[in-house]
């Protein structure tokens, strides 16, 4: 049986990812300092599996604390690196906090498994390196743009410092560019868990309709879009997790075509917020309170993947309907909700 390390794996998809590890039948070792998640998800993913993952508590960038991790649960058939902070606004406040965890991150986990000779690595990339491409939908030969911010940037560094790493040494290694993120876990036992105020859309509506917020506001209408709202390629948690198995599983086969890959994981379908917002207030069967507001600075206009390769060379897909997705996003507010609910609750 495998042995995949997973950083991160206590954050919202990296959780996701340690249940469809464990569900394909691999052993999983998780690994999180909680900066931004708490180990109560391990329950959580117990109740769905049936059991848990090994899971430490430590800093990635802390190379004693590591090694210790690679000694104590090691050796691993390959990691895949979550761990990161990921907030745009606030890797523009604190940039060095931003390069310092991401990047050092990286650093500490490529020497450790250099040393201990785990040459198998997915790494969480974004579609934010794309900027706003001129050409839509985007192809992993897209343009990278000069980043919008230091989070993005942390992203194209990271991209290639593993580049270079893999040109140099034995590691083999898969980057996933992931589009938007949304949705829960159907079983509503795990999901996602904002910190404050959420900044992403689908977490703002679902807690503008269970009335913690009282009416989200849509960031611009006068886009050179059909609506005039953004558009995006939402893409469904547990589909993007079953991504990182189809990538673990390409690189232990040795089925990869070059020691270097990369490939977007979106649906290849954009839709704008309005779309969003009319599609959950289906589910719902009540309407959304929203108003229109002056464009969010940095936003790109719009973006959607072209996933053919990873659909070709990963044999994945995402194929969760919309409506699916946001009635798990809905399932899992209103689980958390709950007055009896277990899950932590983080100043909303
Ligand atoms: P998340 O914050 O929910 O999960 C990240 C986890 O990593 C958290 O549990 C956090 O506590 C942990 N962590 C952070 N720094 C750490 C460190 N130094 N040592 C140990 N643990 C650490 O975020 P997520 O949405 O699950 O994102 C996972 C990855 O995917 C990140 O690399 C993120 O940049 C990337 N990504 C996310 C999105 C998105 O919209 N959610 C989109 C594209 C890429
Ligand atoms: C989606 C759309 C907003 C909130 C961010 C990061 C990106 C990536 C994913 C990690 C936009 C609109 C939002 C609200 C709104 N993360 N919106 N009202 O900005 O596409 O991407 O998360 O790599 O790097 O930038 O996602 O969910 O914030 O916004 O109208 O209250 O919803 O303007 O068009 P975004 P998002």
């Amino acid at each position: 049986m495998s042995r995949i390390l997973v950083t991160g794996g206590a954050g919202y998809i990296g959780s996701h990812t340690v249940v469809a590890l464990l569900q394909a039948g691999y052993q999983v070792v998780s690994v999180d300092n909680y900066s931004n998640s708490t180990p109560d998800v391990y329950e959580g993913i117990a109740k769905i599996c049936g059991c848990a993952p090994d899971f430490e508590e430590a800093d990635c960038v802390n190379p004693t604390a590591m090694r210790h991790l690679f000694c104590k649960y090691g050796p691993f058939d390959a990691v895949i690196h979550f761990a990161a902070k990921k907030a745009v606004g606030e890797s523009v406040e604190q940039p060095l906090h931003y390069y310092r965890n991401n990047l050092d991150s990286l650093l500490t986990l490529l020497e450790l498994m250099q040393e201990f000779g785990a040459n198998h690595l997915v790494f969480s990339s974004s579609c934010t390196v794309y900027g706003q491409a001129k050409e839509l939908p985007v192809t992993e030969e897209s343009p990278i743009l000069p980043a919008a911010s230091p989070y993005g940037n942390t992203k194209q560094i990271c991209e290639e410092i593993i580049c270079d790493t893999v040109a140099a040494t034995s590691l083999k290694a898969i980057s996933l560019r992931y589009f938007n993120p949304i949705g829960a876990h159907s079983s509503a036992w795990i999901g996602e868990l904002p910190r404050g105020v959420p900044q992403n859309l689908v977490p703002f509506i679902t807690q503008t309709a269970i009335g913690l917020r009282t009416k989200l506001q849509v960031f611009g209408d006068d886009y050179n879009t059909p609506d005039g709202s953004c558009i995006r390629d939402y893409i469904y948690v547990v589909d993007l997790a079953q991504a990182h198995v189809a990538a673990v599983a390409r690189l232990l086969s040795g089925k990869e075509k070059e020691t270097y890959e990369v490939f977007n994981v979106g649906t290849g379908k954009g839709r704008s917020v309005l779309e969003l917002i009319r599609a959950f207030e289906h589910i719902t069967g009540k309407p959304l309170p929203y108003i229109i507001v002056g464009r969010r600075t940095g936003d790109i206009e719009q973006i959607w993947a072209n996933p053919s390769k990873a659909n070709r060379e990963l044999h994945w897909k995402a194929n969760t309907p919309i409506e699916a997705i946001l009635s798990s996003a809905w399932a899992w507010e209103q689980r958390i909700n709950e007055s009896t609910s277990s899950v932590p609750q983080y100043t909303r």
